[in-house]
């Protein structure tokens, strides 16, 4: 158990790093299926419940079973999926964007209450803790370096896009009103926030899957003509360019 947390760990501290090095070169792919294929990653890897609220509910020492189970997103918290399948994809990255807008401002309040930031005395655990803060400040890379990706993306499908789709109400992303929690009450809210977080980038995750299931819709940024002379040539197999498979990886 210790050593697969471990090497999980790694793993997304790694894909954490290889997103934060795009992010700061800051250029946006040119093509389609590798941007679908990066954002598909992304989403895949923070729909983790280890690269934010594991860490978490250590950090808070909420790491019981019993907090577990009352450790559940609040219903409408996050969009739905079905909500998020109704969108035009452009809606939809605009909903994703300002999402991931407020769970970083909710991370960076997160943040300043953890013990470490109040400089309270470390937990017993405190090789632990040291490497779950650092999954917590990963994430927060991660999630920029996505954003990032969305701004490509949205780049990509041009402003052409913005007349044909209608745009959806915001997303229902304001958090529960918790009037003058106490630390206890804040330390569960905040896990349910992050559950409700991580269903949330599943959701995204599958929606970015039924993209690439969609050849005519996601070349339309193409001009036309190149569209017409490409389907009189046999068509490369789609599935040897999908960077992800599609079904779930073994957790
Ligand atoms: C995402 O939201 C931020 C504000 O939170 C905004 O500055 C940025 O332009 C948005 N990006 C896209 C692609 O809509």
């Amino acid at each position: 158990m210790r050593t697969q947390i471990t090497r999980r760990t790694l793993l997304s501290l790694v894909l954490g790093l290889l997103f934060a090095s795009m992010t700061a070169m800051g250029s946006c792919p040119g093509d389609f299926q590798v941007l679908l294929g990066q954002l598909q990653k992304q989403a895949h890897s923070m729909q983790d419940p280890s690269t934010l609220l594991d860490p978490y509910m250590r950090i808070q020492g909420l790491d019981f079973p019993k907090l577990r189970e009352r450790c559940k997103e609040h219903p409408g918290a996050f969009p739905s999926e079905g909500a998020l399948r109704g969108l035009g994809r452009r809606s939809f990255l605009r909903t994703l964007n300002a999402t991931l807008g407020l769970v970083l401002r909710r991370l960076a309040a997160i943040q300043q209450h953890l013990p470490e930031a109040r400089g309270l005395e470390k937990p017993p655990a405190a090789r632990l803790s040291t490497q779950d803060l650092e999954m917590l400040k990963m994430a927060r890379l991660n999630i920029h370096g996505l954003r990032n990706n969305i701004f490509c993306m949205s780049r990509l499908l041009g402003s052409s896009w913005d007349a044909a789709e209608p745009t959806q109400a915001a997303p229902g992303t304001s958090p529960p009103p918790t009037p003058d929690p106490g630390a206890f009450q804040r330390k569960l809210e905040g896990c349910r926030f992050l559950h409700g977080y991580h269903r949330f980038m599943s959701s995204v995750g599958q929606v970015f899957g039924e993209w690439g299931k969609s050849p005519s819709q996601s070349h339309r940024h193409r001009p036309p003509r190149a569209l017409q002379k490409e389907a009189r040539r046999p068509r490369p197999s789609r599935s040897s360019k999908r960077l992800v498979p599609r079904g779930q990886l073994p957790r």
